[in-house]
């Protein structure tokens, strides 16, 4: 037996946090009866527990790639009604990003309502190398390279080791195209560590996801992903 938000949270609806508010509102009921209580504990395999008038369990679980534009938002909803995500994919299921890229940066985004996977695959310990394309300021030396492959400090701590390359640099306008590859997802991490570099970032794009990439699809579009690949991506997330 678990606490109610909890099983509410895993089934990938909402934060733990979020679900007490729905408990305590009167959305949520148990085998047909409302529970308001947060200390209720339920069968998460026997009881039905149904959110907003529809059962958490049910739904299928669905897997979706999107190419995310700027300017859109990694999230469900938006308290001042800026697009979101999930405004691009037309679904029953209660879908969400897993992890999250910023307002300002494009890329590949992958959505569920399949909490287990979800958490797997954001889980610190799980290290799914992410590799992005950002345009930045200046012309990075071989020394500057170095210090982002060792790790940099930021203020919530050092850098796990990342691969870099320059790709293109531009002498006239001063800027550089670099390829930077992390494994992990702290907040803004690749334009804090450029920046703490001195080569701020002026345009960010998630190229690849451990296997997966962009190649063929505009910003907007999106995808279901495979049954192979979801398969593929759960092994890796524990490898
Ligand atoms: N690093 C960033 O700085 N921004 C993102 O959106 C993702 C990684």
């Amino acid at each position: 037996m678990e606490r109610l938000q909890k099983v509410i949270a895993q089934a990938g609806i909402t934060s733990r946090r979020k679900a007490e508010g729905l408990i305590t509102s009167g959305k949520v009921s148990v085998n047909g009866h409302k529970v308001t209580e947060l200390g209720t504990k339920v069968d998460a395999s026997k009881d039905e527990v149904v959110v907003d008038g529809v059962p958490i369990n049910k739904e299928e679980p669905v897997y979706f790639l999107m190419y995310k534009p700027t300017g859109v938002i990694s999230s469900v909803s938006d308290e001042f009604g800026r697009k979101v995500v999930t405004d691009y994919i037309d679904v029953e299921q209660r879908i969400y990003p897993i992890g999250r890229l910023d307002f300002d940066t494009s890329g590949l985004l992958l959505l569920t309502n399949d909490g287990e996977f979800a958490n797997l695959l954001m889980h610190p310990k799980y290290k799914i190398k992410k590799t992005y394309i950002a345009k930045v300021e200046g012309m990075p030396l071989r020394e500057t390279l170095k210090k982002l492959e060792k790790g940099v400090q930021l203020e919530d701590g050092k850098t796990a080791p990342a691969q870099v390359k320059v790709k293109k640099t531009d002498k006239t306008k001063n800027s550089s195209i670099v390829e930077i590859s992390i494994h992990e997802g702290k907040n803004r991490q690749v334009r804090r560590m450029l920046e703490a570099v001195g080569h701020p970032v002026l345009k960010l794009k998630r190229e690849n996801y451990g296997f997966l990439h962009l190649r063929g699809m505009n910003a907007g579009e999106f995808r279901e992903l495979k049954p192979h690949e979801v398969k593929q991506l759960r092994e890796l997330a524990v490898t």
